[in-house]
């Protein structure tokens, strides 16, 4: 299917279908609407068979807790691909990989995944070894269930869709899609209670503010996140600025370095004094 009309079809397995009607806003809610996001919940619930509806018990071997039933999730599992196909079976669990945008891109290209929240304790071991073909973290933290992670992952891949974000170049210029963080952004008016725009935003110099920019992205990821300068490519010549920022903001912390960036960088706005501070382990910039 040609990339333009490509639609991601998400079956969402979860006891809780309620939750994801924060989805029906913003950006899914859109994608939604145009029909680029199929989105669709499956109760576990009403697989089972029992009076009760039981969809989780204790688990074996003792212990507080109780684990979701494999039986109504193979089930779910087992319609959905038979009515869809057998799209990626994808677990949200503290247990996964954990989701960095390069996964998200990564999932985005696919055009079908199945979602299973985990609840609970856990889900039975069997679910994870027989059906499911990769698991997903969205941090190294407990949340109650896996809703607000597939909720996350959902978001952040449907931006990713073709035609679902108007302008192209606003996904490209992301946090994380060049593998740094992004920069600066001011909107009217030009001086807020004396907080001036950076003047190279008003010259109307395109090369000069695709510098500029490009530069505040390098050094918010050196000041914020310098491990990520360690997995991005980056040519001699950027290698040699972040190098001259990071020792002149240890030579200088008096300022926090920032004296040295507003000559550079011809930035006259406020920023965080300890910012430059924060960066100064005593190591250059390792090469990509
Ligand atoms: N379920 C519970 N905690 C989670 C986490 N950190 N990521 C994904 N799913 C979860």
């Amino acid at each position: 299917m040609a990339s333009s009309t490509r639609v991601l079809r998400i079956d969402v397995v979860t006891p809780f279908p309620g939750m994801f009607s924060a989805l029906d806003e913003s950006i899914p809610g859109r994608a939604q609407i145009t029909g680029r996001l199929v989105l669709a919940m499956h109760n576990p619930r009403d697989e089972t068979t029992d009076p009760h509806r039981t969809i989780d018990d204790a688990p074996y071997g003792g212990g507080g807790g109780m684990v979701l039933k494999a039986e109504p999730i193979f089930r779910v599992v087992e319609r959905i691909t038979q009515e869809h196909g057998r799209g990626e079976i994808i677990l949200l669990s503290p247990q996964g990989e954990v989701l960095t945008q390069s996964r998200v891109e990564e999932l985005a290209r696919l055009d079908h995944w199945v979602l299973i929240c985990g609840h609970y304790k856990g889900v039975d071991e069997r679910v994870r070894e027989h059906l499911v073909d990769r698991e997903v973290s969205l941090g190294d933290y407990v949340l109650s269930g896996g809703e607000l992670a597939a909720m996350v992952l959902i978001d952040a891949a449907t931006r990713l869709l073709p035609g679902v974000v108007g302008n192209p170049a606003t996904v490209a210029s992301d946090s994380y899609s060049a593998g740094l963080l992004d920069h600066p952004h001011y909107t009217r008016p030009e001086v807020l209670r004396g907080w001036s725009v950076p003047p190279v935003l008003l010259s109307g110099d395109h090369r000069a503010i695709a510098l500029w920019r490009r530069q505040q992205s390098l050094l918010r990821t050196l000041q914020r996140r310098r491990d990520l300068l360690n997995l991005v490519s980056l040519s001699e010549e950027e290698r040699r600025f972040l190098d001259r920022h990071d020792r002149s903001s240890c030579d200088d912390e008096s300022d926090g370095g920032a004296r040295t960036m507003e000559v550079e960088c011809g930035h006259t706005s406020d920023r965080e004094p300890d910012a430059d501070a924060r960066s100064c382990n005593g190591g250059g910039v390792q090469p990509g």
